[in-house]
């Protein structure tokens, strides 16, 4: 390491200034002691000389007076003694004092003042201390006799000092530039050559920087550093390489600035009920999780590579605690990207809005599950509430942005739009329903249909997963509505605004969640299974909220069918379910809980042996991390949805497979089935075809069961999350603001100038 001249300039003038004030003012304390001492010893001899000195004053000869200064020779400091008459003239001085004044200063003055004198003088270059003391004989002044001092000695310490400080300045900049060079030297070192080889792509992505304790804060900050380097680095490549294959793969950073150019400033705002972080309690101390839900898979990568704002319902018990006073914080809590703003609700409310009219109303009406909705006057009014409250919250975090970009989600917002463009025609509004939408003729059963509809019809775009959910919605529009449908377009005309109605089917992130792909699935499926304390050859898997469109009792009722009718698999093939609780309070999921239980110790009661049994339940959430290592365990992924919108499992299966390996066995009834062509398809309510499908999962060669892969893992990753937003953004930006005539408030809507929403082709509709 290589000092720099001004840290050795500024070690050295700092060590040395600092010494130097210290041995300065030390020096000036000890001359002071010395000087008093010699003052001190002077007046004790010069009184004690006073009554001798006064005879021979008075009658002493020249002999005399010669004898009585002499025997004051050869004292090691006292340079001797002198005697003066009354005129201060000097009579006799020890023999050898011969530099001396005759006359001395301090002497007239003690004879003036008739006290004792002392002052500090150079004799012939000599420092002196003369100390005088007045001599009388009856009152009367006779003379004076001086004390003489040689304090050369006094300067002394200013030496000693003066070395002591330098070998001290010396000896601190020696050891101080040691410890620099130990220190700080080497690890800043090895932190420059780790650095080199990142710069020169020597370390694998995610490398960790050597632990240099000193340098523990920086070494963090700049393990973030890279790793967003290495993630950047990894995008440019891969997009370079797609773009040689002529290939258009979706990845973050293309979608941030797909977003940046068609938003051209405006921002986005997502709303949803489900939050992405819920903060609680553990141990005393606050921490947070991802609940389960398809919206939030989905939804996360966007508001990250956007940087939007997401409004949620706040529901974990720390919530407020973790927010400031309007909601508001910044997440990923442990790598913030985007703001969520959280809205809270009261227990009626929630009990009203989420759990009774979206969820034992909207969503049994929307799956096709058979299970009855149910419809109370009283949970509409809150359902109508709770999203004015949510408009509300909208309204406000958009009231300084010029034609923002509202993405309402899902059956629980459906009036939600209408009342932002109300009062803000400016902005430009899409609803992606995450749910299948029903025929006309079962969604007619809903009391509040035209309510709903009208709602909806307030944005400019509503999207659902696939086209046959758009012809749902337009059909029960038709028959519910006053309102022109262009077929060709997919539009509807309703009271002079647009709506634009598409498919965007929804998907995951694919690659770009950061996980590292595992070196050996192998392994890792040989330690899982250690950890559960199973023992099998073949592993099964299913991941789903509880839910009873989700076909969990028809899933096990397959497993049992394949055991009764290849009974080869007895004691060999283990079916996992990871069952995460949902919409507990609801008493048809807690009746489904107890379904789902029953009918897995059922079916392990026959068939089990041993330590085996055929189904494991896993009956709690498990974070994306842990799930992904059972997706790359299982040998094949059962998702029996009775009716699903989508299904994201499908796709994690898939996007976690990058060995290739793995079957996947997806209901007919699922939204990602009309894209996932190689997956084997099934009729949940089929047993025989699931114990089938089971069957040609577990035997199908290996060649054809990673060319089905493969081929499914090319349409996930092009046909990923990024893309699903980026082509609903891109649809959304089409949307032309026009002025019209009704509109209301909002700053973008100058009073006489209000504007409305139409799409970019309605020209050609015509
Ligand atoms: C489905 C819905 C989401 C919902 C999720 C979890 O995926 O489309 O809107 O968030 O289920 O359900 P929950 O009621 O727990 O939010």
């Amino acid at each position: 390491m290589h000092l720099n001249r001004r840290l050795l300039f500024s070690l050295f003038g700092g060590v040395a200034g600092v010494s130097l004030i210290f041995a300065a003012y030390q020096t000036v304390g000890e001359i002071h002691t010395l000087r008093d001492d010699v003052q001190r010893q002077a007046l004790v001899l010069a009184e004690s000389q006073q009554r001798p000195a006064q005879q021979v004053l008075r009658g002493g000869s020249v002999r005399d007076q010669q004898a009585f200064v002499d025997q004051f020779e050869n004292h090691e400091r006292l340079a001797g003694v002198g005697l003066y008459d009354a005129e201060g003239r000097q009579l006799a001085v020890t023999s050898g004092l011969t530099s001396v004044p005759e006359a001395p200063a301090a002497v007239k003055k003690a004879l003036q003042t008739g006290r004792v004198r002392g002052e500090f003088f150079a004799a012939a270059f000599t420092p002196m201390h003369i100390l005088a003391l007045p001599v009388s004989s009856a009152g009367i002044l006779i003379g004076a006799v001086a004390v003489y001092h040689n304090v050369a000695f006094t300067a002394a310490p200013i030496w000693r000092h003066a070395f002591t400080s330098v070998a001290q300045t010396f000896l601190i900049v020696g050891i101080t530039l040691l410890i620099v060079r130990w220190s700080l030297g080497r690890p800043l070192h090895r932190m420059t050559q780790w650095l080199r080889d990142l710069h020169s792509g020597n370390i694998p992505p995610g490398g960790e920087l050597p632990n240099e304790e000193i340098f523990q804060p920086l070494a963090s900050e700049v393990t973030r550093l890279a790793t967003s380097l290495n993630t950047a680095r990894a995008a440019a490549q891969e997009e370079a390489r797609l773009r040689d294959t002529a290939q258009s793969i979706w990845t973050p950073e293309m979608l941030r600035i797909s977003v940046q150019t068609k938003l051209d400033g405006s921002r986005l705002f997502a709303v949803s009920n489900r939050e992405p972080y819920e903060h609680g309690y553990k141990g005393g101390s606050v921490t947070w999780t991802v609940p389960p839900s398809g919206l939030v898979t989905a939804l996360e990568p966007v508001l990250r590579a956007c940087d939007g704002i997401w409004i949620a319902q706040g529901t974990g018990p720390a919530d407020r605690e973790t927010a400031d006073e309007s909601g508001r914080l910044r997440v990923p809590p442990d790598h913030p990207q985007y703001t969520l703003r959280r809205v809270w609700l009261t227990p009626e409310e929630e009990e009203g809005f989420y759990f009774g009219f979206a969820n034992e109303g909207l969503w049994p009406l929307c799956h096709i599950a058979h299970t009855r909705p149910a419809f109370r006057a009283q949970d509409w009014e809150h359902y109508r509430a709770v999203n004015q409250k949510f408009a509300c919250a909208l309204l406000d975090e958009m009231k300084n942005d010029k034609n923002p970009l509202v993405l309402a989600q899902d059956y629980h917002f459906a009036l939600l739009p209408r009342m932002i463009k109300e009062k803000r025609p400016d902005a430009r509004v899409a609803i992606f329903w995450h749910i299948p939408w029903p025929n006309p003729e079962a969604f007619g059963i809903c009391p509040w249909q035209r309510e709903l509809l009208d709602g909806m019809l307030g944005a400019d775009l509503i999207g659902f997963h696939i086209q046959a959910h758009c012809n749902n919605f337009l059909e029960t529009v038709d028959r519910a509505l006053e309102s022109r449908i262009d077929w060709g377009h997919f539009t509807v005309n309703r009271q002079g605004g647009l709506t634009a109605v598409r498919p965007f089917p929804i998907s995951v992130a694919f690659g770009a969640d950061g996980a590292a792909p595992s070196e050996s699935s192998f392994l890792d499926r040989a330690d899982l299974l250690r950890e559960l304390g199973i023992e099998a050859s073949w592993i099964g898997l299913g991941v789903d909220r509880v839910d009873y469109t989700k076909g969990i009792p028809e899933r096990f009722r397959g497993i049992e069918r394949l055991l009764d009718r290849y009974p080869e698999y007895q004691g060999k093939l283990t079916f996992l379910q990871i069952g995460a609780p949902s919409r507990t309070h609801i008493k048809r999921y807690q009746d489904l809980m107890t379904e789902v239980q029953q009918e897995a110790e059922r079916i392990n009661r026959r068939f089990r042996s041993g330590s085996w049994k055929p189904i494991v339940f896993l009956e709690r959430h498990h974070s994306h991390e842990e799930v992904r290592r059972y997706y790359r365990a299982a040998d094949f992924c059962l998702v029996t949805s009775l009716h699903d919108g989508m299904n994201l499992v499908a796709k994690e299966y898939i996007a976690a497979r990058d060995d290739e390996r793995g079957v996947l066995i997806l209901s007919r009834f699922t939204g990602a089935s009309h894209e996932l062509a190689d997956a084997l398809a099934v009729n949940p309510y089929d047993t025989d075809e699931l114990a089938d499908a089971i069957h040609t999962a577990l035997t199908m060669p290996v060649g054809q069961r990673s060319e089905r892969m493969r081929r499914m893992r090319a349409v996930v990753q092009e046909h990923n999350v990024y893309r699903w937003a980026g082509n609903l953004i891109a649809e959304l930006a089409k949307v032309r603001l026009e002025p019209a005539a009704g509109a209301s408030d909002g700053p973008a809507a100058k009073p006489g100038r209000p504007v409305r929403a139409v799409m970019a082709n309605r020209a050609a509709a015509r």
